[in-house]
Order: structure tokens, then C-alpha cells, then sequence
């Protein structure tokens, strides 16, 4: 994109347009939710929802970036195109380890990515496949496309086969069968499809809405649906795992993502009953379409997450690029006497780039004190792992200067974790991004809270406890607003650890 010069250097800051300093965004335009995530020998591979043309949603493609540490991204050319009035809408990647599908050959078997095919004529949605046998550097398109057309959704579909889309496929080895899970627009279900040869399919079953005990009736909407199976640590035993994006009903508005755990024969989903208080993965406005990472080596183990961070479409104040993917973060189940809950955190590669700015350790703070406030930086890691007495309440504040701040608060009474933007920056641009976003969040065994924040250009996200609450929002701050400060009032805080480390690639 070219940009007339001396209109960046009259308005001071667009040269920067909010750009992050360590998430992903596209070069330039619009993205909307990740894509085929797909690890190819030791390459991370991002596709992602891209309009290359304009910087709002429209002429949907897949974009394509790779990385060799989940943090410097290298922009490919894209990888799905928007052909013959058929554009390429979500969906994910899979490794034919076997060549099943015929596409690659035995000594270079396939990697498969399955896309929903929009028509913008007419709103119609099929499904298509695209493959690669160069490791994933560029896709071919299957001739044999749609392999599922809207006609043999339709039984399957409230609206014909319109609004079905967005395929999760993996390969189940105890049935020997490919499974396909396919999203039905507005109509809060998924429906499971089977396949021998990754080619022809056929429905097996639908999970609705109703099949899942518990789940609160105002969670509408399904979309993007991830699905695989994880260990439940230190058990023994695994699950498998449904991750799903509605469009209503999450803690913050708008799009969430939530989890259910739950068995699966290789026809059908029985899902576990639902427990309100563990159901959502994020509890910020800014996390959804979250799709994981496949193909990830056994040594390495990780399941890593990584979603859209925007919920206000083409209305956020940057001029030559529109959505973030979040930062990429590890999901792993845990369990304990009441119940199973998701754990996250941000993948350990953030600690291996930039440095450390202050460290604090078992030091007392009291009301009217203030820490921190030498510290500078709009790239930040900070880790604060503290003991509070029972009135008390935690703040620290984060890109802030004069009135501007962003805060991140633990409330002890109310055992509460929270982040307002209501000072945050720029917040007019839509009615949803300001306000405060809250989950609750109990100290550990010990005593201890903990909390881990990553600041960047225009977002924060906050990882409580060992991971089991993360509030994620998009901030648009003056660029001069690099301060931080930590302060406590209505009783004082016992800080075991505070680190805080300014994070650059270079
Ligand atoms: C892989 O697919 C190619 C192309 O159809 C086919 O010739 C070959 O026999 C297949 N190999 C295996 C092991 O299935
Ligand atoms: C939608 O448009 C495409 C392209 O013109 C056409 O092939 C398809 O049959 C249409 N579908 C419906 C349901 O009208
Ligand atoms: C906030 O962002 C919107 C959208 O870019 C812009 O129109 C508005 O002027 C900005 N407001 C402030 C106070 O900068
Ligand atoms: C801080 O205090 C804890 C608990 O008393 C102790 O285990 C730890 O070693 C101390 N850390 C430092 C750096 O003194």
C-alpha cells in the first residue's frame, strides 16, 4: 500500500496505525478468524479469513503467514483464493499422513485443507477441499470441488444448505473413517460427517443445542467449531474436546469461544454436562473463531490456541489494517474435586525475546504507595504473583499517561479479576469497547493469586491463576501512553514476585 508521505507526517501516530509490536496482523486489510492452523515439519503455519483488496470484510481468501517460533511472522502470498465467484470461507488443515486421499503419493503424501465456498451471488455455502504437496507452500484447488454441495446439506440445514460451513476435519483412528464437523448458521448445531477416502462424504449425526446439559439458553449462534482429543493431567485418561464460537450469550457480548468436554465412537458427540463457571475460554470482548494448531510433533505436545481479536468489524481506528490474531496460547485440561477446567497460558516462546525493566520481590505494599511508575513500554510481559489481605484490591495500570490508562485489578473480597478500558484510549468508535470485563478468580493452596498480563500496541490480554481465567480486549491508546503503576488500597498486598519484561523481536 502506498501512503501519501506527508500525510503520515502530518498526523503524527499513523505511521504506526496501532500496528503490534509481537501479534500477528495482516501486511495490510482485513483479516477475520484463523484458519487451518497446521505445524509442517518445523514451520507454524497461520491461514486466516484476508480480504487483500479492502480493509473491511468482503472477497474472503486465505492468507497465509509462517513462522518458525509463533512470534516473527513471515507474509506468504495467499494460499485460498476468491475464484469463479466462489470465495474461500473458514475451515481447517489435516495431515493425509497415508496419501487416503489419493492427492499426494505415497512418499509425499498430502496435506488437506478444507474451506467452506461462499457464493456471493446468491449466499449459498458448500464445501471444498484444497491440498498441498509442497509441504504447504502453495494449495491446489480439488477439481473434483464441492465435495459437499449445498444440495446434500440441505436435509441437514434449516436453510437449505446456506448457512452450513466452516469444516473441522481430522482423521479417527479407531473407526478408520475421516470426520468432518460442519457449523449451521443461527441454527445452534453442529452436524458430524464421515468419510473413507477424505473425498465423498455422508452425515452420521447432528449435535444440537439441547443435547448439551446445562448450557445456558442464551449461548446462540454456533460457529467454528475445533475439535481433538487431550490428556486430563495427572488422570491418566483423556477426553475429547469440542471448542465452539457462538455469536450470542458470551461473558463480555458478542462472539466468545467455550469448551465442552465429552466422548465421542467416531459417529457422535456426547457431550459432559455443563458447568457455567468453566464453560468459557476467554471472558474479554476480544477472543473468538479460536482454531488450534494440528500436526504439532509429539515431542513438542502443545495444543495451542490462537483466535480473532475484534469484535467491532471494520470500526477500530487503524487505517491500514483491520483484526489481530490473538496470541498464540497452550490449552491443557486439568482436573480437581470439582471438576475439570481449561488451563491456558501464552506459548513459552514469548520469554525467549526481549528484557527484563523491574523486578520486585517479597516486598509490602500499602495504599498511597506507587510502583512501578519508572517503567516505560507499550510491549510488555508482566508477571505479579502476590498474597492481598481480605479488603484489599490490587491495581496495576498499563499504558497510561494523564488521564489514559488501562487497568487490571484484583478485588479480593470479591475474589474477582478484572480489566477496565473505560480510560483506555480511543473507545468511541464503537459502543462495545469500553466498559470493564470481570471473572472470578480464587487464590491458590498457598495464598497465592497470580496474574500475567501481555500489553501490546492495542491490546491487553490477562491470564489468571495457572491459566483458568484470561480476559482478552483491544485497547487503542495514545501511542505516548507507555507508563505503568501499581498500587493497592483498602488493605496492603504481600508482592512475592513482580517481573516485568519489555518484549521486541529484534
Ligand atoms: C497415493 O496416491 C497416488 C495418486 O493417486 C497413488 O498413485 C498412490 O498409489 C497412493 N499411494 C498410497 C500408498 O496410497
Ligand atoms: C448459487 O449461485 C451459483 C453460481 O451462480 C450456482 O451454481 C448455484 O446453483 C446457486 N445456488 C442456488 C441455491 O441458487
Ligand atoms: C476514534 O476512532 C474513530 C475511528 O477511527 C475516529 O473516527 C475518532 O476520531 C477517534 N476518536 C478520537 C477521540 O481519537
Ligand atoms: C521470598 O519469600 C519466600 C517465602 O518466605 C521465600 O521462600 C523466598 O525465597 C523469598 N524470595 C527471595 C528472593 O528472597
Amino acid at each position: 500500500m502506498i501512503l501519501p508521505v506527508l500525510a503520515l507526517l502530518a498526523a503524527p501516530g499513523l505511521a504506526a496505525d496501532y500496528r503490534p509490536v509481537y501479534h500477528f496482523v495482516p501486511e495490510q486489510n482485513w483479516m477475520n478468524e484463523p484458519n487451518g492452523l497446521i505445524k509442517i515439519d518445523s514451520t507454524w503455519h497461520l491461514f486466516y479469513q484476508h480480504n487483500p483488496t479492502a480493509n473491511v470484510w468482503g472477497n474472503l481468501n486465505w492468507g497465509h503467514a509462517t513462522s518458525d517460533d509463533l512470534l516473527h511472522w513471515t507474509h506468504q502470498p495467499l494460499a485460498i483464493t476468491a475464484e469463479d465467484g466462489v470465495e474461500a470461507f473458514t475451515g481447517t488443515a489435516y495431515y493425509d499422513s497415508e496419501n487416503i486421499s489419493g492427492l499426494g503419493t505415497a512418499g509425499n503424501p498430502p496435506y488437506l485443507a478444507y474451506y467452506t465456498g461462499y457464493f456471493p451471488s446468491n449466499g449459498t455455502q458448500d464445501q471444498r477441499l484444497a491440498y498441498s504437496v509442497d509441504a504447504g507452500e502453495t494449495w491446489a484447488k480439488f477439481p473434483g470441488n464441492p465435495i459437499i454441495s449445498a444440495a446434500q446439506e440441505a436435509p441437514h440445514d434449516e436453510t437449505g444448505g446456506l448457512e452450513t460451513r466452516d469444516p473441522k476435519v481430522f482423521f479417527h483412528e479407531p473407526s478408520g473413517k475421516w470426520i468432518m464437523v460442519l457449523a449451521h448458521g443461527g441454527q445452534n448445531k453442529l452436524s458430524f460427517w464421515t468419510s473413507s477416502d477424505a473425498l465423498k462424504w455422508a452425515w452420521v449425526s447432528d449435535l444440537t443445542a439441547e443435547d448439551v446439559s446445562g448450557l445456558p439458553s442464551d449461548v446462540k449462534g454456533w460457529e467454528v467449531p475445533d475439535m481433538f482429543q487431550m490428556a486430563v493431567e495427572g488422570t491418566g485418561e483423556t477426553t475429547w474436546v469440542l471448542i465452539i464460537t457462538p455469536a450470542q450469550g458470551s461473558p463480555a457480548g458478542g462472539n466468545g469461544v467455550f469448551a465442552l468436554t465429552g466422548s465421542f465412537d467416531g459417529t457422535s458427540f456426547q457431550p459432559d454436562p455443563v458447568d457455567t463457571s468453566m464453560l468459557w475460554l476467554d471472558h474479554g470482548r476480544d477472543f473468538d473463531g479460536a482454531l488450534s494448531w494440528e500436526n504439532v510433533e509429539a515431542s513438542d505436545g502443545r495444543r495451542i490456541l490462537a483466535a480473532i481479536a475484534n469484535s467491532y468489524g471494520a470500526s477500530p481506528p487503524t487505517n491500514t489494517w483491520k483484526g489481530m490474531l490473538s496470541f498464540p496460547r497452550t490449552l491443557a485440561l486439568h482436573e480437581s474435586g470439582s471438576g475439570r477446567y481449561f488451563v491456558q497460558q501464552p506459548v513459552d516462546e514469548l520469554i525467549t525475546v526481549g528484557s527484563s525493566l523491574a523486578t520486585i520481590q517479597n516486598r509490602t505494599i500499602t495504599p498511597g504507595e506507587t510502583l512501578l511508575s519508572s517503567v516505560h513500554g507499550t510491549a510488555l510481559d508482566i508477571q505479579l504473583t502476590f498474597s492481598i489481605t481480605t479488603d484489599a484490591v490490587l491495581e496495576l495500570a498499563v499504558r497510561k499517561a494523564g488521564a489514559e490508562q488501562t487497568v487490571i485489578q484484583y478485588d479480593s473480597s470479591s475474589e474477582t479479576l478484572s480489566v477496565d478500558r473505560t480510560a483506555s484510549g480511543n473507545t468511541s468508535f464503537d459502543p462495545a469497547p469500553g466498559g470493564i470485563h470481570s471473572a472470578p478468580l480464587v487464590p491458590d493452596a498457598s495464598g497465592l493469586v497470580r496474574i500475567r498480563v501481555l500489553v501490546d500496541t492495542c491490546s491487553v490480554e490477562v491470564f489468571g491463576g495457572q491459566g483458568e481465567v484470561v480476559i482478552s480486549d483491544l485497547i487503542f491508546p495514545d501511542e505516548a501512553s507507555d507508563g505503568v503503576a501499581l498500587q493497592v488500597t483498602g488493605g496492603s498486598a504481600m508482592l512475592r514476585s513482580v517481573q516485568v519484561r519489555g518484549v521486541s523481536l529484534n
